[in-house]
């Protein structure tokens, strides 16, 4: 039987911390509707936390007293060292388990993203063919950007496990990437009426890490779509300001609820999504923030959604600068 912390005398003794002697004789124990005559319940506390309860009942042909107290302290002073014990030992093996997941992850990740690169190799050999038929190059264009996607998620668990970003350098011009993504929100909204717009007031160039930027951004856009199901309009815009750079990617979507504004930075929250890991903006978050950004959110519900990117667009001076 469970009962609530405070319910019956053990739970108030578990919620109070304080011992509870009740010595009853046959009349009064009926009227009060307890079970034993006698009966002692002492807490197991470790420092001030209690671990659980002692409970004692009907000492054999006399009351419980003082003395019986004292005893009854020892015992639970014992107990309670012990059940700490075991509270160290299941918590131990509890991150030894997620450690070990966290590192079969990562492996997994791993072989997936190398086998991926195998297909996506033998997908560009075949583009390559000469004549082929327009339904055909349109099914090669859809596996390309599924390939893409199981590739960047494999990229993201991988970082994701490792707890880390490594950052690789690469120069190149903020409009160059937004072409790449415009492509393939293009496939991504074919049977919609979803539009995607660039907004470029400064075409900067950058040197950060491409990919992992592209990630963040293609993310970013793709949560867009999914929250307009066919209808609407996602703008990707790109400002300069100061050594930073500031994206935004807005759409005239659903909108976030208030009470989810404060976790959707966290792992695996989703919301409103058949497939969704919850992945997508923890690792958003944790890219940008390896390049010394900051990324925030603002959305009305049934309006819009932006989020708001913003970081150094030459990653190398900035360290360089604010060393
Ligand atoms: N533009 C947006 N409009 C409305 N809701 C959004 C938007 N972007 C994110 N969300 C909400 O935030 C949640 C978390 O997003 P996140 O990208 O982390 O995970 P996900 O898209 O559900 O899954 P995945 O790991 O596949 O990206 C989404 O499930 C969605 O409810
Ligand atoms: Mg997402």
């Amino acid at each position: 039987m469970n009962i609530k912390l405070g319910e019956g005398v053990a739970g108030k003794v578990a919620k109070t911390g304080v011992e509870v002697m009740a010595n009853h004789t046959d009349e009064s124990r009926e009227e009060l509707g307890y079970q034993a005559n006698y009966f002692m319940s002492v807490p197991l506390k470790k420092e001030d936390k209690i671990l659980g309860v002692l409970n004692l009942t009907d000492k054999e042909g006399d009351f419980f007293n003082d003395v019986d107290v004292k005893v009854a302290r020892y015992i639970a002073s014992q107990c309670a060292l012990g059940v700490d014990r075991f509270n160290v030992y299941r918590d131990m093996r509890k991150s030894e388990n997620l450690r070990v997941i966290g590192m079969l992850n990562s492996s997994i990740a791993h072989d997936i993203k190398n086998l991926l690169h195998i297909v996506q190799s033998y997908l560009e050999l075949i583009d390559m063919e000469e004549g082929l038929n327009p339904d055909m190059q349109d099914y090669i264009n859809a596996i390309h950007l599924e390939v893409k996607r199981l590739h960047g998620l494999s990229l993201d668990l991988l970082d994701f496990s490792r707890q880390r970003v490594s950052i690789n350098l690469e120069t190149f011009k903020v409009s160059e990437m937004f072409t790449e993504i415009l492509k393939h929100a293009t496939i991504m909204t074919k049977d919609t009426n979803i539009s995607v717009e660039l907004n470029i007031i400064n075409d900067l160039t950058m040197k950060v890490d491409r990919g992992k930027l592209f990630r963040v951004l293609f993310n970013l856009v793709s949560n867009a779509i999914d929250a307009l199901e066919n209808d609407g309009k996602v703008v990707l815009s790109c400002e300069a300001d100061g050594e930073c750079v500031v994206f935004k990617v807005r759409d005239t979507g659903k909108g976030i609820p208030r009470e989810y504004l404060s976790k959707l930075f966290q792992p695996f929250f989703t919301s409103g999504k058949a497939k969704g890991t919850g992945l997508g903006l923890a690792i958003v978050q944790m890219i940008v923030e390896a390049h010394n950004g900051t990324i925030s959110v603002d959305s009305e519900e049934g309006l819009f959604t932006e989020f708001i990117v913003r970081m150094p667009y030459n990653y190398e001076s900035f360290k360089e600068l604010h060393k």
